[in-house]
């Protein structure tokens, strides 16, 4: 049977001021953990953290900031204890086109956010917490970290060594802290409108399971990753995408719409 139960143990989660961190936040609340949401703003991390039916604190943390981090840290030790789980979530993607026009400061925002920040929180709950009573740590990567695409090619490369770092991780960091990953494909959040929100129905149409995300499907796996239930997988990275990477499923889909 799989359970998936987190009463006792305390969850980060970056970048819930919205989102697939929100909901994750939620799922993770609702199997019983305390959570910790975290936005560049105190208001906004107030404000979502007031909306989690749980035990949950707000906190403003910029993701980059070492010392932000640390306090956030520091607080959720001071409040509950402990950081068990660790969800490496917030993102950013301030650069379509393509990979050969990109800049510097474009680069290294889209690489401080997804990459190094992921790196800097596990480095700070291992050494205050996780390296010493163990932990869960999950990395929001994405599809497009395992293709190609046009356009989004400095944000895949981030996600693609995003990937890579879980590995690496998953194994320095063995055997007390598990590092997974989550590759969602196009979810209905405010950071992808730009690959759904003037052609939903295309997206959808060429999904195997006809439907874009929701930040609730990429939710329930972060909870199942965090949990016992996944108490022999590290170095994973579970794609949850309808079946996007499958490819387009309408020329497939002739067979049964003849009945056959
Ligand atoms: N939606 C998709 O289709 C999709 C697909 C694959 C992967 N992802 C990944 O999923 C993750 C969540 O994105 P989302 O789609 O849920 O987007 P979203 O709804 O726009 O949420 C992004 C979250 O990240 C926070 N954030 C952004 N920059 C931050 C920073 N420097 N420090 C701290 N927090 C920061 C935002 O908080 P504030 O603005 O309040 O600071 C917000 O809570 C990202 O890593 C993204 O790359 C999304």
């Amino acid at each position: 049977m799989i359970t998936v139960d987190l009463t006792g143990r305390t969850a980060i989660v970056t970048g819930a001021s919205r989102g697939i961190g929100m909901a994750a936040a939620q799922a993770l609340a609702t199997a019983g953990a305390a959570v910790v949401l975290t936005s560049r703003k105190q208001d906004a991390a107030d404000v979502a953290a007031a909306q989690i039916t749980g035990n949950a604190i707000g906190v403003g943390a910029h993701a980059v900031g070492e010392d932000q981090a640390r306090r956030c840290i520091d607080i959720t030790l001071e409040k509950f204890g402990s950081v068990d789980i660790l969800v490496n979530n917030a993102g950013t993607n301030p650069a379509y086109g393509p990979m050969i026009a990109q800049d510097h400061g474009r680069f290294a925002k889209t690489m401080d956010v997804n990459l190094w920040a992921p790196l800097l929180w596990t480095r700070l709950a291992t050494e205050a917490w996780m390296g010493e009573h163990g932990g869960s740590v999950i990395n929001t990567a994405s599809i497009g970290g395992l293709g190609h695409e046009a356009d989004i090619g400095l944000y895949n490369v981030s996600k693609a060594a995003l990937i890579y770092l879980t590995k690496q991780l998953a194994l320095e960091l063995s055997p007390a802290i598990r590092v997974n990953a989550v590759a969602p494909g196009v979810v209905r959040t405010k950071l992808a409108e730009a690959l759904w929100k003037e052609h939903e129905n295309e997206v959808s149409g060429a999904t195997a399971l006809a439907r874009i995300g929701e930040p609730e499907d990429i939710a329930s796996a972060i909870a199942f990753l965090a949990s016992d239930a996944a108490a022999w997988i590290t170095g994973e990275t579970m794609v949850i995408d309808g079946g996007q990477r499958l490819g387009d499923a309408r020329a497939y889909r002739k067979g049964a719409s003849l009945g056959v």
